[in-house]
Order: C-alpha cells, then sequence, then structure tokens
C-alpha cells in the first residue's frame, strides 16, 4: 500500500487544469452531491470556475471562483416547480409543460446575466474541460463555447438523452423512467410496460422535436450564429458521471465511459453539533425520532389535517421528536422539537437518533443507512417513490402514503420500526453495502476528469452507437431482410410444393408445359 501511494500520485499526474463547472438547478439536493467534487478539484490544483445556486463561499479554496446563480430559486419558487411535481391532480404532459416553462425562465435568467455574458464574451479565457449537469441540452452549449471536452454530471439517473448521447441502452422495461412512478422497477406488470415504452417514446420525440428546435434557437442568440446543431454537441459527451447506485436503483448496461459516484460522496466528515441541539440530543435518554421532508418538498404539501395527525401520533410516543419544518404549526406538544433547520448529517449520527421519517429522497436514504437508522418513509414526487418502494422491499422501513395519515396508522407504523430490530439491522446492511467500493466515489470520479483531460476528451470511449440512426441501432434493415428472405424462400417453396402436387395428382400434359 505504501508503494502504491508513492506510485498513485505520479501515475495520476495531470498538469493544473482550467474547469468550468455548471450546475444550474435551484436544488441543493443537486448540488450538494458535487460539493466534495469542486473542493478536491481546487485543491489539486485545478482552476476551476463553478457556476451555481449555491456557492460554498470558501476563501480557502483559492483555486475555486464561484458564480453565484442563486437567483435561480426565486424563478422556480415563482413557477411553484416543486408543488407542481406532487400534485395528483395534473397529468404527466401539463407537469412537464410547467416544469419545461420554468427550465426556459431559469435559462434566461441565467444567460442574461452579467457575470455569464462576461464569461462567454471574453476572448481571453479558456478552459480545458467543462463539467456539465445533465439537463436540458441548452447547457451542453458551454463546452462548445470553449472548444474543451464535457463532461455530464447528475445527482441521480441520467435522463434518456443523456443516455442516448453516450451510448446506453434505454430500455422501458428494465429501467422505467422515475417519473413515471412505477412503484416496483423491477417487476412492471403489463400496464406499466405499456405506458412506460409509450412514454420513453414520445418523450425522445419530445426532446429532439420541440425542445430542441428551441434550444437551438436559443444556443444561436447567446452563442452566436456559427453555433452548429445542439444535438451534436451534446452528443460529445465524453463521460457521464452519475450519482445513482445499485442499492438504490435498478442495474442497467452501461458504456465504459459511464461511471456511478452514488456511494454517499455527500457524506462529509462529522462536524461539532450547535450546543443546545447537542445538549437536548444527549439528555433525550428514550431517543429520538428525526423527522424531515428535506428541502424541496416544503411544509405547506401537508394539508392541516395531515400536520395534525402527524403532531396527535407524535404526542403519544414514548420518545423526543425533532422535527424539520419551514412553516409554522399550532398546538406543538411537548416532546416536539421544531426549527427549520438542521445539520441532518451531524444529526444523524448522534446515537439517541432512533429513527428518520423521510421524504425518501436519494441522499436523505442514503445518510440515514449510513447510520443504520431505519425509516418510516413519506414519498411525494419523482424518484422517491419508487425509492420508498425499494426501501420497503429490502426491509428497512415502512412506507406510508400522504394523503392517508391518521394518527393511528402513522403512530403504528412508527411504532413497528422501532419494535421490531429487523428493520435497523436491515439498514446497518444496506449502509454496509453502500460504502464497500475499491475507491472512494469522490476518488473515482476525480480519477475519471483527468483520465478524460490527460486524453483530450477519451475518445476512444465513444459508442458507435452514438452516431448511428435509430433504423441502424435496432437492426430494422437486417431485421427487414431476412425477413424478407425469409419470405422470398417461404413463397417459392410454396409454389414448388403446390406445383409438384398438382403434378402427382393431375395428370402429366400441363405439368410437361410447365
Ligand atoms: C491552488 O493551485 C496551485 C497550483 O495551481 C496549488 O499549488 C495550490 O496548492 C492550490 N491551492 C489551494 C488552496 O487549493
Ligand atoms: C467535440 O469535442 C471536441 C473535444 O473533445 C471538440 O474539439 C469539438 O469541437 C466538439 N464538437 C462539437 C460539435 O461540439
Ligand atoms: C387533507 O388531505 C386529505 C388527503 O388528501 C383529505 O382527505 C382531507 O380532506 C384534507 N383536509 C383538508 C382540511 O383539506
Amino acid at each position: 500500500m505504501k508503494v502504491l501511494s508513492l506510485i498513485f500520485p505520479i501515475i495520476s499526474y495531470v498538469n493544473c487544469a482550467k474547469i468550468l463547472a455548471v450546475i444550474p438547478t435551484p436544488s441543493i439536493s443537486h448540488q450538494l452531491p458535487f460539493i466534495p467534487l469542486w473542493r478536491e478539484l481546487s485543491l489539486r490544483g485545478h482552476q476551476v470556475t463553478l457556476m451555481t445556486t449555491d456557492p460554498l463561499k470558501d476563501s480557502s479554496l483559492t483555486n475555486l471562483t464561484e458564480i453565484d446563480m442563486s437567483y435561480g430559486y426565486e424563478i422556480y419558487d415563482r413557477h411553484n416547480s416543486f408543488s407542481i411535481l406532487s400534485d395528483e391532480t395534473k397529468s404527466l404532459s401539463e407537469i412537464g409543460r410547467l416544469l419545461l416553462k420554468a427550465g426556459h425562465d431559469l435559462i434566461e435568467a441565467q444567460m442574461t446575466s452579467m457575470e455569464v455574458q462576461n464569461l462567454i464574451h471574453d476572448k481571453n479565457v479558456h478552459f480545458d474541460l467543462a463539467i456539465i449537469e445533465a439537463k436540458l441540452p441548452f447547457y451542453s452549449a458551454f463546452a462548445w463555447r470553449f472548444r474543451c471536452p464535457m463532461v455530464s454530471v447528475t445527482s441521480m439517473e441520467a435522463p434518456i438523452w443523456i443516455q442516448y448521447a453516450i451510448g446506453n441502452e434505454v430500455h422501458p422495461i428494465l429501467n422505467p423512467d422515475s417519473n413515471l412512478h412505477i412503484m416496483d422497477q423491477m417487476k412492471l406488470n403489463f400496464w406499466e410496460r405499456i405506458i412506460s415504452f409509450l412514454y420513453t417514446i414520445l418523450l425522445k420525440y419530445k426532446v429532439y422535436g420541440d425542445i430542441l428546435q428551441t434550444e437551438n434557437a436559443r444556443f444561436k442568440k447567446y452563442f452566436g450564429e456559427d453555433a452548429p446543431d445542439l444535438l451534436e454537441v451534446q452528443n460529445n459527451i465524453s463521460l457521464l458521471l452519475s450519482y445513482a447506485n445499485p442499492v438504490f436503483q435498478n442495474t442497467r448496461p452501461m458504456n465504459p465511459n459511464s461511471i456511478l459516484i452514488g456511494h454517499g460522496m455527500h457524506i462529509a466528515k462529522p462536524k461539532k453539533l450547535p450546543k443546545d441541539l447537542q445538549e437536548y440530543l444527549d439528555s433525550s435518554k428514550n431517543g429520538v425520532i428525526y423527522f424531515s421532508l428535506g428541502s424541496n418538498v416544503k411544509g405547506h404539501l401537508l394539508n392541516d389535517t395531515i400536520k395534525r395527525n402527524i403532531l396527535q401520533a407524535f404526542s403519544e410516543l414514548p420518545y423526543n421528536v425533532l422535527m424539520k419544518m419551514d412553516t409554522d404549526l399550532k398546538d406543538v406538544p411537548k416532546n416536539v422539537k421544531i426549527q427549520k433547520w438542521l445539520p441532518q448529517q451531524d444529526v444523524l449520527r448522534h446515537p439517541n437518533i432512533k429513527l428518520f421519517i423521510s421524504q425518501g429522497g436519494l441522499q436523505s436514504l442514503q445518510e440515514s443507512i449510513t447510520n443504520g437508522i431505519p425509516l418510516v418513509g413519506i414519498p411525494f414526487f419523482g424518484d422517491q417513490i419508487s425509492n420508498v418502494y425499494r426501501m420497503v422491499k429490502k426491509g428497512y422501513g415502512v412506507r406510508v402514503d400522504k394523503n392517508e395519515i391518521t394518527k393511528e396508522n402513522f403512530k403504528q407504523a412508527i411504532l413497528e420500526v422501532l419494535n421490531n430490530p429487523r428493520y435497523r439491522e436491515k439498514a446497518k446492511e444496506m449502509g454496509e453495502l453502500l460504502h464497500d467500493e475499491p475507491m472512494t466515489s469522490l476518488e473515482k470520479a476525480v480519477w475519471w476528469i483527468e483520465y478524460v483531460i490527460r486524453h483530450k476528451g477519451a475518445k476512444h470511449l465513444r459508442s458507435p452507437a452514438v452516431d448511428m440512426p435509430a433504423w441502424k441501432y435496432y437492426m430494422l434493415d437486417v431485421i427487414g431482410s431476412v425477413l424478407g428472405a425469409l419470405f422470398i424462400v417461404l413463397f417459392l417453396s410454396y409454389k414448388i410444393l403446390k406445383c409438384v402436387i398438382s403434378k402427382l395428382l393431375f395428370g402429366k400434359p400441363k405439368a410437361k408445359k410447365d
């Protein structure tokens, strides 16, 4: 190991590179997984320019320059983006339309901002690599502007147009899209298979049709008339880093330039808890239930009745409850302590935490099992639905329907998890599975990024599928030719057989003529 650690810095040495990172989504769960990566890259001597909605503002990172795009939060709020996602009265296409509108407003605000304008018009700026969030195709324009290789990163599974761009199989039955709210992603029923099949085709046409058309116009508007087709730029991705993991998602066949880095990379080193919180947790001898619905599920998404049921259930339990809630609650029981924000990772590390009640976001689940804490899941939207279903199936928590929370069933779910040691054992087991990897996800991500820099885009890893038209990829010409040949053979055999039979049965003269 000692020898290895001496060699490793030498073979992995890369001249300090200039890296542009663009993570445009105003949501902490899209930003958080990559914070250790920006830190690490800059500490290794790379000059990192980060466009983010959540700047680190850490002055000790002298090689990290940040472009603050936090105004994006206000734009998403104005469009109610996260309420729309869990609105069951709206159809999937309506939700898609509204989110797209928010996404386009966001792009406009970002592109017209002074800092971004300066960045793309300054002739003296150059980058060796662009790391871009796997979002709308438009953002790959930044890689084209600086004529540099592009790495795509995502805080979950990449959307299908990015999978196509890297040459990964998109299979609607093996890897259904999480927006479809299919609970059991391992075993779709007939109806779900039909829906997933149609959704994949329609989404493909939507993205490669009018979305790309709008974005191509915007690409030319902001980056100049000589801008090529955006699809060509997007299909130039050198590497895909997904914050996914087989503990939480279905496995999928991947081209060698698709790398999974979802092994809890965002989990930070322990920090000291604020004094009052530390005292509170230390003195809660019966144990503490931690309640948080994450940063995107706001308190107003639960109506007053449901909130009252939750508080009443808590009041009848012999435990303290630490609750993260952004709205004010009425009639708070004595054993419940509410705060607008909590240092979740450090709270979950405290030995008195017995249970986590969560919306089932990927990062919350990772943080919970890392500390061997079982859960009660209340999913709202997106991948939360299938995450929680999988959690129940694996046996480290139970699920409660957000529309059907009563005092009784909520209390029962909590007691079931707390009183049956099976859940805690399973959570611990899953945590060990999550963190068992040959090198940490951070090391893996850094190694692959520097690999792409060293090999100027590592184009030898590009899959031939990316440049192939669909008819070739799905072998329609081959299948057509084989079927055609088969048809001709069968047809001729039939004709000959018919002829022979008629010869045998009905006299010779006619046959002679033939
Ligand atoms: C910044 O980068 C230089 C090399 O470009 C490196 O020597 C230095 O340690 C880095 N400093 C920090 C604080 O990351
Ligand atoms: C594709 O990427 C390479 C660098 O890896 C770059 O030189 C080229 O201009 C890119 N092509 C397009 C169409 O963006
Ligand atoms: C709260 O939501 C539940 C489930 O959606 C519903 O049954 C109930 O009527 C609602 N209550 C109020 C006061 O809106």
